[in-house]
């Protein structure tokens, strides 16, 4: 028998769902007032028997399943999903110091037919406000943070609100500042921002490699120099709290086996995927997001699926040929039962999903078999 039981709730109809971060607000509007939709609903609870019977890092956890970073913009936000059943929680990612979030709007559905391919990036998709299933959205936020006398307290509170088999994860990513080179300064942020989600009492640490490497043009996870350099000052000052990278879709294979060798002594898992680029654009064919630097923005969801099981069944079989133990966590466009299936036969260890479960709060008691 299953030791999980869910409030008796139905599952909701497309028409009818309400996100349970609201596209239509900004991002300060969604941080202050929500979650919203199922989220905000009490009900929807899910209550447990017995022992969980599974493990993230050692930890019991319920099931293998959660949000990565990203739709949890706060406490509240991770208190509820824990309450629905995500088990595993990364509350969004965090810097040093405060910092400003992109200018509305922060998130569009975006068109895509069927999977979002390399041949497809070379024409600009197009990008609107009507979420369709299947869906995929884009994310624009520029990794916006609170200071940290705000979100240290307010992490912690998450770490405390998880239950009995839920873990909290606390995402961070280095900052550097206009005043310095891309150095020291920029590893002693990383380290110095580690430290502060340690404070808060996270048990497991995410560190966010998939954003764009701040003073060059490319992702920070394609440098894998600069990344082993942060990687070991970071392990270094957080000890044997669980260290997990998260990387972006990899489409060159040596790359990807060079980061994991260059990495995997000081890693304890790894997170992929992040969104995958694309040029979006209005029905008019203008630009979709408004302002300088945003004419090409991440997507995430239903299209990019095939992105997140290829990098799991590649960093799972790298795993074997390095005879490494580190964790999978598999992420991209899970928004069923049968995905999260197919992500842990693929070889993740865990599952986790950010488009689907924001606009179906329900889907870890439907991979539980109760909703
Ligand atoms: C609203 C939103 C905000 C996100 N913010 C972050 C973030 O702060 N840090 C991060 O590492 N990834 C962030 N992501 C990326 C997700 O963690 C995930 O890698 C990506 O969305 C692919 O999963 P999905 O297809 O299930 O959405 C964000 C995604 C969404 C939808």
């Amino acid at each position: 028998m299953r030791p999980l039981h869910g409030h008796p709730v139905r599952s909701l109809e497309w028409s009818a769902v309400k996100p349970i971060y609201d596209p239509a607000l900004t991002y300060e509007q969604n941080y202050a007032e929500g979650p919203f939709g199922a989220f905000a609903d009490p009900q929807v609870t899910v209550t447990h028997e017995g022992a969980p019977l599974q493990r993230f890092f050692g930890l019991p956890v319920w099931q293998t399943f959660g949000i990565p970073a990203g739709p949890l913009l706060n406490e509240r936000f991770t208190t509820a999903a824990f309450r629905a059943g995500f088990d595993i929680c990364v509350y969004k990612t965090v810097r040093s110091s405060a910092y400003p979030c992109n200018p509305f709007p922060n998130i569009l559905s975006v068109k895509v037919d069927g999977a979002l391919t390399p041949d497809k990036l070379s024409s600009p998709l197009l990008a609107d406000a009507h979420y369709d299933q299947p869906l995929s959205i884009s994310n624009s936020f520029g990794v916006p943070s609170q200071d940290p006398d705000i979100w240290q307290p307010d992490m912690a509170e998450a770490v405390r609100r998880a239950g009995d088999g839920q873990v909290l994860v606390g995402s961070f990513q280095g900052t550097r500042r206009e005043s310095t080179t891309v150095g020291d300064s920029y590893i002693q942020d990383h380290v110095r921002c580690a430290r502060m989600v340690v404070e808060t009492g996270a048990p497991v640490l995410e560190l966010n490699l998939s954003c764009p490497n701040e003073g060059t043009a490319q992702l920070l996870c394609f440098d894998t120099p600069r990344v082993r350099n942060i990687v070991a000052a970071v392990k270094e000052a957080v000890g044997n709290i669980p260290l997990v990278l998260k990387l972006a879709y990899f489409s060159d294979q040596q790359a990807l086996e060079n980061l994991i060798s260059q990495t995997s002594e000081f890693a304890d898992g790894y997170a992929a995927i992040n969104t995958i680029p694309a040029r979006l654009v209005d029905a008019q064919g203008n630009q979709a997001l408004p302002g300088e630097g945003r004419a090409v923005s991440g997507v995430c969801g239903a299209a990019v699926t095939w992105a997140g099981l290829d990098m799991t069944a590649r960093l799972a079989h790298i795993r074997d040929e390095l005879e490494r133990d580190f964790t999978i966590v598999g992420v991209g466009g899970v928004d069923s039962p049968q995905k999260y299936h197919a992500f842990r036969d693929a070889g993740a260890d865990a599952v986790m999903s950010a488009t689907g479960a924001m606009w179906n709060p329900l889907l870890a008691q439907e991979i539980a078999g109760i909703a």
